[in-house]
């Protein structure tokens, strides 16, 4: 059963969105001058990733984005959430810019404003040129000066008509999933690179910005970041306290310096790493934004770890609860009371859920359709728990879908699908989903709601 949705609490002219990233869909690793980035190099690594698969094809997207934009046209939605691939732009992570990479950027943005599709461009989701990772990466300074280098040269390009940027994707999982827990590129697992990572994206975020400003006046910048809901297993103390731990690690950390509260004492203290701060940085990280995008997929439930890594709390596996097929938690009251947070604890004054799906093992049906009714049920559910935060004030804008397609699931490669369209990957060709249709009839219904 799935809730119905308050469809009339979102605005005119909500944003209808998929989204994608460049290393998820792209492929063509080696096309046009393009470097190779971290993601290239984890992914080459064995056992690394499920069944050894790469983004080497991915979606092909490189080649099929017209198509691509067809679909996005066929499911009626009018926004589009896409990242640059910085090592296609500046292939050695600094230093010249490559024309066929800003080349084919263009392209593309030419083609969903045509179709009349709002492109939402995000200059940094996790593929970090290989030639920076190998003089410190995110440990270093220099990390985050060069992108804003790089996006400036994105923004000079495209701020004609992209007027919707983000300065990064989800810098918890570079920070932390990337440099502490080794599970995604470049793999390391050691606090201090992993705080260091963590300050320098964050400054990262607040380069880009400025030089977005720069380049483009009139840009609307944001920043998109993944969180959870975090409650403690017990009443007691200890939980309590480790679910305070927690949602310092996976919120507090990687919002209160963006919206001027500095980092988290709390969590300072307990990295116990001393931060590579100069004076000004918090300032420039704090910048005033224009948005703010909001990833969310699942709850945590923790108890206290005291031998655990930090943050000495440990995610509890709640039994009789509905699951996706990576295991995680459905829960939608989480995007609610997320969104809440957002709105009345940060004072964000305009928010995107700028990614939000489920992964299923999918079936293709003898007739060649996809019947994916889970997947169906989850979106249903979370557009029904942002309209019930819309009503209690939050001010969403817009809602992109997580993904357009079937793509790279990072450390789980291929097996883990969250596209609304399927993707067969033997033959690249794409098929929508029953998630992906009812998408389209939930855009339409709105759209209605309005006419
Ligand atoms: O596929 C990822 C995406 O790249 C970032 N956010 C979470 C998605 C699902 O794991």
């Amino acid at each position: 059963m799935s809730d119905s949705i308050d469809l009339g609490a979102f605005p005119q002219d909500f944003a209808w969105g998929t989204a994608t990233s460049a290393y998820q869909i792209e492929g063509a690793v080696k096309e046009d001058g393009r470097g190779p980035s971290i993601w290239d190099t984890f992914s080459h690594t064995p056992g690394k990733i499920d069944n050894g698969d790469t983004g080497d094809e991915a979606c092909d997207h490189y080649h099929r984005w017209p198509e691509d934009i067809s679909l996005m046209k066929q499911l009626g939605t009018n926004a589009y959430r896409m990242s640059i691939a910085w090592p296609r732009i500046v292939p050695d992570g600094s230093g010249p810019v490559n024309a066929r990479g800003l080349d084919f950027y263009d392209k593309v943005i030419d083609g969903l404003l045509e179709a009349g599709i709002t492109p939402s461009v995000t200059l940094y989701h996790w593929d970090l040129p290989q030639a920076l990772q190998d003089r410190g990466g995110w440990t270093v300074r220099e990390t985050a000066e060069h992108l804003a280098a790089y996006t400036s040269a994105v923004a000079e390009r495209l701020g004609d008509r992209v007027t919707q940027w983000a300065t990064l994707n989800e810098p918890l999982c570079s920070g932390w999933i990337g440099h502490l827990e080794g599970r995604m590129a470049p793999g390391l697992t050691d606090l201090t690179a992993a705080v260091r990572a963590s300050y320098h994206l964050l400054l990262g975020h607040g380069l880009a910005a400025q030089a977005i400003r720069a380049a483009a006046p009139g840009a609307q910048i944001g920043l998109v970041t993944n969180h959870s809901t975090v409650v403690p297993a017990s009443d007691g103390p200890e939980d309590i306290a480790a679910a305070v731990r927690m949602d310092g690690h996976t919120n507090r950390w990687w919002l209160d310096p963006v919206y001027g509260r500095g980092f988290p004492t709390d969590m300072r203290e307990l990295y116990g790493v001393e931060l590579p701060e100069r004076p000004g940085d918090l300032d420039t990280i704090a910048a005033p934004l224009d948005w703010h995008g909001l990833n969310y997929y699942f709850p945590a439930t923790v108890t206290n770890d005291a031998q655990g890594p930090v943050p000495f709390a440990r995610e509890v596996r709640l039994p009789d609860v509905p699951r996706t097929g990576l295991d995680w938690q459905i829960d939608a009251n989480g995007i609610e009371s997320l969104l809440l947070r957002l709105t009345h604890d940060y004072g964000v004054q305009k928010l995107y859920v700028t990614e939000n799906g489920s992964a299923f093992p999918d079936t293709v049906g003898p007739d060649g359709a996809v019947d994916d009714p889970e997947r169906t049920a989850y979106l249903e559910q979370h557009l029904a728990a942002c309209a019930r935060a819309v009503r209690q004030g939050a001010p969403l804008a817009g809602y992109y879908a997580w993904s357009l397609l079937d793509n790279f699931e990072w450390a789980y490669g291929y097996d883990k699908r969250f596209g609304l369209v399927h993707v067969d990957y033997a033959t690249q060709q794409r098929t929508v989903k029953t998630s992906g249709r009812r998408y389209a009839d939930i855009v339409r219904s709105h759209r209605e709601l309005h006419a």
